[in-house]
This record gives structure tokens, sequence and C-alpha cells, in this order.
């Protein structure tokens, strides 16, 4: 497990990371904000599913199918849906790296949260090619997280970020918007919008290109 997601305990089975309760409710406003009234939202990269948990409930319309590579994350998906009623699907064991990805398409929509960062280059360009495959034609791909923007941090404290999560592991690294964009229009989507979050973080959307 990375060491900048530290689950610090168990509930029958569910794991904890702390992070999700500071970001969880502006997340949940801003997806509400950036989709469509109903679909079928594809989570990658879940983590606990304490995200999942907490925003599927309020999306009424939505479908949520959460996902993981790890299978320590999936029974805590299924744990959390569990506990909270929240109504996910059963979670599913995704690799990003793993094209073609366990997943009925067309999905409506794809959100992932504070993966590109802790995973080799090659997983941004992955995720756009995934995304490419199974999303309907009106999708949308949606990534939170820390970005760099026109090759700059948006503030110091992401630079130091940047710079711990690079000692710790020279293939990961705070990722460039505009370098996304590219990948993304290697795989047929583009940036299309920007959101700023709180604490420097963004909500990345690509879409199809025309
Ligand atoms: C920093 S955690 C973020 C979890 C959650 N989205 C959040 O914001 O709290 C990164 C997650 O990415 C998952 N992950 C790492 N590499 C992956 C890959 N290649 N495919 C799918 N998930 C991956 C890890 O298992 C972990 O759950």
């Amino acid at each position: 497990m990375a060491t900048f997601f530290n689950p610090q305990g168990e509930g029958g089975g569910r794991l904890f990371a702390p992070a999700t309760q500071r970001n969880r409710d502006a997340i949940a406003a801003a997806l509400k904000d950036l989709l469509p009234p109903t679909g079928t939202l594809l989570e990658i990269a879940s983590g606990t599913g304490e995200h999942a948990a907490h925003i599927a409930p309020q999306l009424d319309g939505w479908r949520w199918i959460a996902s993981d590579i790890d299978a320590a994350h999936i029974a805590s998906i299924d744990a959390w849906n569990a506990h909270t009623g929240a109504g996910l699907e059963p979670a599913a064991l995704l690799d990003v790296g793993q094209l073609p990805w366990p997943v009925t398409p067309p999905v409506d929509a794809i959100f992932t949260a504070n993966l590109l960062h802790i995973a080799p280059a090659e997983i941004s360009a992955q995720l756009m090619q995934g995304a490419a495959q199974i999303l309907a034609q009106a999708g949308v791909l949606l990534v939170y997280g820390p970005f760099m923007v026109g090759g700059a941090h948006v503030s110091p404290s992401n630079a130091d970020f940047d710079a711990k999560l690079r000692a710790n592991n020279p293939a990961w690294g705070v990722r460039d918007t505009l370098w996304l964009d590219g990948l993304a229009r290697d795989a047929g989507l583009m940036l299309s919008a920007r959101t700023a979050m709180p604490a420097n973080n963004f909500i990345l959307s690509f879409v199809r290109e025309p």
C-alpha cells in the first residue's frame, strides 16, 4: 500500500483512510455539478471505498461500480457498502494497466481520485486508453488529485509533496494537466474542464474529441 495512503484500522473488513473524510464533501458537491442526472459510473482505484459509500447515495440516479487493483480494498469497499447501505454494485478487481477492463461498456462516467501521482507514468496513458474503450459517446472521465498547470506547481506545498513522492519512488509524481491532455488526445479524448478543489487539488474532466 502506498505511503501516502494509510488506513488506520478496520471494522468488519472496513479500512479507513482519514483523508477521505476531509475531501469527500467537496468531491460530492463537484460531482453533482459535473455529472448529468443519471447513468452508470465506474470508480477506478477506489481504495477503502469510503468515497464511494459516502458519495454514491447522494447521486440518486447513478449506479456506482467501485474498483481497485488490491483485493483487500475490494473487501473493504464491499464491507463499507454493507455497513452503510450505500447501494453500490459489487466492487470489481480492476488493474488500470490491464486492458480491456473487466467492465461491461458503455459507462457514462469514470471517476478516480488520487491515483495518477502514486502510479507510474504509463498508468496515466492506460487510464485514457481504458476510458476511451468503455465510455459512452457523451461520457466523461473525472480525475481528482493534485496536478501541475502549464508545467508549474500551483502551490509550494504541492511542490514539496511532489518532491517527497519522487524521493519515495522515482516513477511517481504530480502530473501536468497539459501532458495529461496529450495522453488523452492520443486515446481520442481531450481535457474539457479543470475544476479547482480545496487544498490545491483539481478535478480534470475529459470527454471524447469532437
Ligand atoms: C492513494 S490511494 C487512493 C484511494 C482513493 N481513491 C482515495 O482517494 O482515497 C491509490 C489507490 O490506487 C490503487 N491502485 C494503484 N495502482 C492501481 C492500478 N494499476 N489499477 C487500479 N488501482 C490501482 C491502490 O490500490 C490504492 O487503492
